[in-house]
């Protein structure tokens, strides 16, 4: 089958399409013929070589995020899900191929009406936006700030936050043009990556979802609220300041609290409740997926490029 392996880490032309055996389902995993394949922030980080120090090597298959049609099932697994149309988290490899596997338990069902593509493009950053959500303890009424909110998981969260009541829905984005965008997905105001929004936008929030970091970070922890809660939830921007904690402890007497999130450490069966019932409200068309761009699986390296230029709004999908 064909396969999309980082020969040499760094640029996107170090993708390099091959040609491999398909992989054969393990006990408890099911084998899925692809047909759409989400490209993630976190495939171009591995293919830049960031994470070598964390076990990736030349030669790595990406992507972890698959949608398609069960082919076969391994030992243990109910032979029911043959045939079956799903969506699949793969892990951190495997994804950008015309076949992969997956451990059934991160398989679920695609409901009828959602295509494969806006099941990648929801599944994996759709929990993210619900469970930062929840950890800031997001009430209606409040004031939210997204952070770098053109991504999919900043856009889940926008239309998480309008539709559950918030009081005001703030942005980041890098042009005008984004920002529009942003508004008819729900936020009220836009601001600029550095948090300038006019004298219109709220000067402090109650809930700000992060997914940017990087050495702005504690420009944004300045804007919480008394109560404020700060959900960082990526570093697209690399990671902040090493003192940032020191500005939590210069406002001691606002009560603010900064946290991490990584879906990671909610429950299996949590995350897919979540997914199943995402995935039920875009079918419907109550929750939209942003596609920015469907692509062949051997034009990865064109996506790669697309994402590192910060050309892409929503997610790109690649098709075998
Ligand atoms: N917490 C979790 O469980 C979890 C799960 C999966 C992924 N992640 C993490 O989430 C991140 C990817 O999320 P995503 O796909 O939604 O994001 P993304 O599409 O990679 O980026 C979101 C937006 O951030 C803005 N941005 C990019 N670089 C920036 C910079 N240097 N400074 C300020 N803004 C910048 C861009 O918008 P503008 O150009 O409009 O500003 C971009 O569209 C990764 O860090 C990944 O590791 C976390």
């Amino acid at each position: 089958m064909k396969a999309v392996v980082i020969r040499a880490f760094g640029d996107p032309a170090g993708l390099e399409v091959v040609e491999v055996p398909a992989p054969v389902p393990a006990p408890g995993q099911v084998r899925i013929a692809t047909e759409a394949i989400g490209v993630g922030g976190v495939d171009v980080v591995i293919r830049r070589g960031v994470l070598a120090a964390h076990g990736f090597r030349e030669g790595h298959l990406l992507g972890s995020e698959v949608a398609g049609r069960v082919t076969a099932v391994g030992d243990g697994v109910d032979a029911s899900w043959t045939g079956r149309r799903v969506w699949a988290y793969t892990g951190l490899s495997g994804g950008y191929a015309e076949q992969t596997v997956a451990a059934v338990e991160d398989v679920l069902v695609l409901p009828d009406g959602l295509t494969g593509t806006d099941a990648v493009t929801l599944g994996g950053s759709g929990v993210v936006a619900h469970f930062a959500l929840e950890r800031g303890r997001f009430a209606p009424g409040e004031t939210v700030l997204v952070r770098g909110a053109a991504g999919s998981i900043g856009i889940t969260a926008v239309q998480l936050a309008a539709g559950g009541g918030a009081g005001a829905v703030a942005v980041t984005t890098s042009s005008a043009e984004r920002g529009a965008r942003l508004r008819s997905l729900g936020a009220t105001d836009v601001l600029d990556r550095s948090g300038e929004g006019g004298p219109d936008a709220p000067a402090g929030f109650d809930v700000v979802i992060d997914v940017v970091g990087g050495p702005l970070l504690p420009l944004f922890l300045d804007r919480l609220n008394a109560n404020g809660r700060y959900v960082a939830v990526g570093v697209v921007g690399g990671q902040p300041p090493a003192d940032f904690g020191m500005r939590l402890m210069d406002a001691f007497r606002r009560s603010l609290s900064f946290s991490t999130f990584s879906s990671d450490t909610v429950p299996g069966p949590g995350r897919q409740a979540v997914r199943s019932s995402q995935f039920a409200d875009a079918a419907r068309g109550d929750l939209r997926t942003v596609v920015h761009e469907v692509l062949p699986l051997d034009q990865a390296e064109r996506a790669h490029r697309a994402m590192d230029e910060g050309k892409v709004f929503g997610r790109i999908v690649l098709t075998p």
